[in-house]
């Protein structure tokens, strides 16, 4: 049979490179297009056989180019997403809102048999969140443009690529205590990278279309709950101290000031709605497809670099002689 073309927008990111892994092994063609292929083709490329993996470097809007590319497109999978808001363009009306729209109404013109676009789980609900209203209003304008679209809205995706578990590690093994916002009692349900890359390929394999798809893992854990197991998992003690919501504002205002903030404004006020489930859409074991992955089973794979000793650790790892030299 011959193997159908998938092109991929945002594919260097964690989600694209479990994905590009998972597609290429099933016979499934990527194209993938980068901003800058000298920073991001050694990432991408080793991800698939060779024959399976075209790069190209584009500007997400460069049209023409794009265009070219949808023309040899079977199926086309955007992952491009942002956090925070940068300067030269980088809003989230443009990235969230705009971009995903032309690649919808080119999905509509190239006849493409679907178009999957990553969205995010708790949009609704998130009302006065900047990042949540323009993956809503996104989300509207490719259905208006390609009525065929498969929406996915993941909860938080963990995996050894991610900047979820292993930052909070690594603030863990720093910080001498850690800010709990919203006395961290908001609900998540961690999805595993494998098991959404697993969904997207079922997605695509058993052409699933027109849907909006709720994607979570198989367990609901607070945020406090996920701090308690990560510190269990790099085996330190650290306490865990309700933040007053107006020092994390002014603090949050100041990191934002950074380049690559820690947290923002707007992440903060999106903290505090639950991202669980919202049963007004179907769920990924609804379709046919739930996460096999439970949380503290897939990230203690990888913790151990967290861990006394650890390549990530700040504690060097102490040998039973120089212990006992330390200890006299
Ligand atoms: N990770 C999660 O927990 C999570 C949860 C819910 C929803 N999502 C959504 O899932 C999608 C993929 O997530 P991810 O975690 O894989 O994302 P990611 O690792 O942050 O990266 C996505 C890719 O998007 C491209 N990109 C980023 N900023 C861009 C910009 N300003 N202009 C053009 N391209 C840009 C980058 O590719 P190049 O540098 O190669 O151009 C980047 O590798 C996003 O839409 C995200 O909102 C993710």
């Amino acid at each position: 049979m011959k193997p159908k073309n998938c092109l991929i927008f945002g594919g260097s990111g964690q989600i694209g490179r479990h994905l590009i892994r998972k597609l290429t092994r099933n016979n499934i063609k990527v194209t993938v297009v980068t901003r800058s292929i000298h920073q991001k083709s050694y990432i991408i490329k080793t991800q698939g056989n060779a024959g399976y993996i075209d790069i190209v470097e584009s500007n997400i809007y460069d049209e023409k180019k794009i265009r070219k590319l949808f023309s040899n497109a079977d199926i086309c999978v955007n992952l491009v997403g942002i956090l925070f808001e940068q300067k030269k363009g980088n809003t989230f009306y443009n990235i969230h809102t705009l971009f995903p729209s032309i690649l919808a109404k080119l999905a509509r013109e190239y006849k493409l048999k679907n178009f999957i676009h990553l969205s995010a789980l708790g949009i609704n609900e998130a009302v006065d969140s900047e990042y949540a209203k323009s993956k809503l209003e996104g989300e509207k304008n490719i259905i208006n443009n390609f009525p065929l679209a498969t929406i996915l809205r993941p909860s938080v995706v963990y995996s050894v690529d991610d900047n979820f578990t292993t930052n909070f590690m690594t603030l863990l093994n720093r910080l001498p205590f850690f800010p709990l916002y919203y006395s961290g009692r908001t609900k998540f349900t961690p999805i595993h990278c494998s098991d959404l890359s697993d969904f997207i390929y079922y997605v695509i394999s058993n052409n699933i279309n027109s849907k909006i798809v709720e994607c979570v893992g198989p367990e609901v854990i607070t945020l406090k709950n996920i701090l308690e197991r990560l510190l269990v998992l790099i085996d330190k003690k650290k306490f865990l101290i309700p933040m007053p919501l107006p020092f994390a504002f002014m603090s949050a205002k100041i990191f934002q000031l950074m380049p690559n903030p820690l947290l923002t404004e707007d992440q903060l006020r999106l903290l505090k709605y639950d991202n669980i489930v919202s049963k007004k859409y179907k769920s990924n074991s609804e379709i046919g497809m739930p996460s096999k992955r439970f949380f503290n089973e897939e990230v203690k794979k990888y913790s151990y670099m967290w861990r006394e000793g650890g390549q990530f650790s700040t504690e060097k790892y102490l040998s039973k002689n120089d212990s006992d030299k330390n200890n006299n």
